[in-house]
């Protein structure tokens, strides 16, 4: 008995409130564990004299309620204790500022072409498009070009073999002309712009075998050299800026009668003169003319009521001029860190 007592003595100084994790399980085993203070006195009740038995097993029995109660209950506590501080440490806090979001870039050609087509549409135009793999008629012979004519050298394709021999890669974006004569039934008016790839044997820094141009058609009743002439100058300036001058130089397409050849004062030094111009203070940027009589007639519209002028022009030099790109196999090698420098602002 006076065991007991001892060992209520030694518990109610040892159960001492708030304690740690770790003393918690240290008193355990010293009261409870193997060899743990209770359980030894449990194990020599079978010393005790019988008519002591009963008293001696509730006295300790109340020990043992006692040191279970404390043990619950501080365990209980600190358990408590813990999952607070967990909640504490993990929680989200929702004032914090996101994460901005990257937005992707688009590629320079591809906003070059908007700007193409946004300017052109703001003054009537439609987008049209044309397939890239294009018969030899509309690429070349119904726009003037028979089979043998030296202007096909400079314009020297990929061909397609065996059953397809009659197709090729489109080598200009013209092709799209005469589709959009072939297929406008009525034989109305067109006013489109058509952009796209096209394909050439050529290979340098500034000639891939592969590039983008935009091409113009328009076809009424009362068209001539002024439209042409107005609609050019508009553009260029509108695209390279005000003060951009235009000059337009005679030339030759098979397509166009008469035909011209479009510079604009170099944008690097206003004229002046610089390596990118070398030294002559323009650059050559379009070529345009009034669609020839042969053309007009070979897709369906008679000549003598319709007239129309027509221009295109490389996406990829303006993309160029533009942007300041010295090589335009940059523009087509999909160098994602390119891409990058033509970013838009970060999205909130
Ligand atoms: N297709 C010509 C080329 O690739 C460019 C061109 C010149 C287009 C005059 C035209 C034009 O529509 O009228 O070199």
């Amino acid at each position: 008995m006076n065991e007991i007592q001892n060992v209520k003595e030694l518990l109610k100084k040892d159960a001492k409130e708030n304690v740690t994790s770790s003393e918690l399980n240290e008193l355990k085993i010293k009261y409870m564990g193997k060899k743990g203070l209770i359980t030894e006195l449990q194990s020599k009740i079978k010393e005790v004299p019988n008519e002591n038995k009963k008293d001696f097993g509730i006295l300790l029995n109340e020990l043992k309620t006692e040191f279970n109660t404390f043990y619950e209950n501080e365990k209980a506590k600190i358990e408590k204790e813990t999952l607070e501080k967990k909640l504490k440490s993990e929680a989200i806090d929702i004032t914090l500022p996101s994460k901005k979001l990257k937005r992707g870039s688009l590629h320079p050609m591809t906003l070059i072409t908007e700007d193409f087509e946004d300017l052109f549409v703001s003054m009537g135009y439609t987008v049209y498009e044309g397939p890239e793999i294009e018969t030899d008629e509309n690429c070349f012979q119904k726009l003037n070009v028979p089979k043998g004519h030296p202007a096909r050298d400079a314009q020297d394709t990929f061909y397609l073999k065996d059953e397809f021999e009659n197709f090729l890669l489109r080598s200009q974006t013209s092709t799209a002309q005469v589709r959009a004569m072939e297929e406008n039934k009525d034989k109305g008016p067109i006013r489109i712009v058509c952009p796209g790839k096209v394909y050439r044997r050529d290979e340098d820094a500034t000639h891939s075998h592969q590039f983008m141009q935009i091409e113009g058609l328009v076809i009424d009743k009362d068209v001539s050299m002024a439209d042409l002439k107005g609609t050019l100058e508009l553009f260029c300036k509108k695209l390279l800026g005000e003060k951009t001058e235009v000059r337009f130089r005679p030339s030759f397409f098979p397509f166009t009668e008469p035909s011209v050849e479009v510079d604009v004062s170099c944008f690097k030094c206003a004229g002046k003169g610089c390596n990118l111009c070398k030294q002559t203070g323009w650059i050559e940027v379009l070529g345009a003319g009034m669609v020839h009589p042969n053309v007009l007639k070979m897709c369906g519209y008679d000549p003598n009521v319709y007239q129309g002028f027509a221009f295109g022009t490389g996406l990829d030099r303006f993309a160029m001029f533009k942007f300041g790109i010295p090589d335009i196999r940059t523009i087509y090698g999909n160098d994602i860190r390119f891409i990058k420098q033509f970013d838009r602002k970060d999205v909130d």
